[in-house]
């Protein structure tokens, strides 16, 4: 990763961080997305234990996971979005850490779980060192619980039928696509669920794989929830019906992938 695209992740995510935590608190799929991720880790790694965040954004996973009593150590590349998540407060269990997720071997204390939620790993290019270091980072028979774009959304595909060729394609691009992101072009590549475990199946075992926002609207899609309240309620349940299905991981709009350190 070179120092102008570490600068563009850094200015664009900051660029957002202000508006960040406010997007988040009316937008439904996200909220829904949140609510999957903490069950997953709470049912596979319970409080207290020590967890490394990934990309954490303003924070709002690290304090819920130190609110339950985890002991928790968030980071991420942008100062901006940093400075937001240091000024809600002080918890004796939380520290925030300006880190790269291309240089993760800097930290020397290891953890019962690393986390990364909401496709942080889909700003790098290739995966081989992030697996190499997270098995670093872990104790022994550690988790690495992440939430992952693949790399194909039923619904953004369906923009087709709108004659927004460029963004219902733009997933399938293999070698990634620029993105806008807070006004930079940040590079973002997705992963389907197979090319995500080839980077991590000699050191983890994939010990479950659940698809999110599979027939029920993504996060860009949140204004259905008003105008088709009913409709939207019964695909949420039958996403819950069938988020463990094999294809789901590769249709929704994420996945979340639960690994554990084989060793
Ligand atoms: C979509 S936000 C998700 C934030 C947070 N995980 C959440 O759930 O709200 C993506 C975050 O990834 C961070 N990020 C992107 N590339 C990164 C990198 N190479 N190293 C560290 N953080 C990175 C961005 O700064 C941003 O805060």
């Amino acid at each position: 990763m070179t120092h102008s695209e570490i600068e563009k992740i850094n200015v664009g995510f900051g660029n957002m961080a202000d508006e960040y935590d406010a997007m988040q608190d009316t937008n439904i799929p996200v909220k829904k997305m949140r609510e999957k991720f903490y069950t997953k880790v709470e049912s596979f790694v319970k409080s207290p234990a020590t967890v490394l965040e990934l990309n954490c954004g303003t924070g709002i996973d690290a304090f819920y996971f130190a609110d339950a009593g985890y002991s928790v150590t968030a980071t991420d590349i942008s100062d901006k979005m940093l400075m937001n998540a240091r000024s809600k407060g002080t918890l004796k269990n939380l520290s925030f850490q300006k880190l790269n997720l291309a240089e993760l071997n800097k930290i020397e204390d290891r953890f019962d779980l690393v986390i990364s939620n909401l496709g942080g790993i889909n700003c790098l290019s290739d995966l081989s060192k992030l697996s190499r270091d997270v098995y670093e980072l872990l104790n022994p028979k550690g988790y690495f619980i992440v939430s992952v774009m693949p790399q194909f959304c039923l619904w953004e595909f369906a923009l087709i039928f709108k004659g927004e060729f460029k963004r219902a394609l733009r997933r399938l691009k293999r070698d990634g696509v620029i993105a806008n992101v807070g006004r930079e072009k940040i590079f973002v590549k997705y992963y389907s669920p197979k090319k995500f475990y080839d980077y991590f199946k000699s050191n983890f075992d994939l010990i479950e794989i659940t698809g999110l926002r599979i027939f029920a609207p993504p996060q860009p899609a949140s204004n259905w929830y008003q105008k088709h309240p009913s409709i939207t309620k019964l695909l949420d349940f039958i996403d819950d019906k069938i988020e463990s299905f094999y294809f789901s991981c590769f249709i929704g709009d994420y996945y979340i992938a639960v690994l554990q350190k084989v060793k």
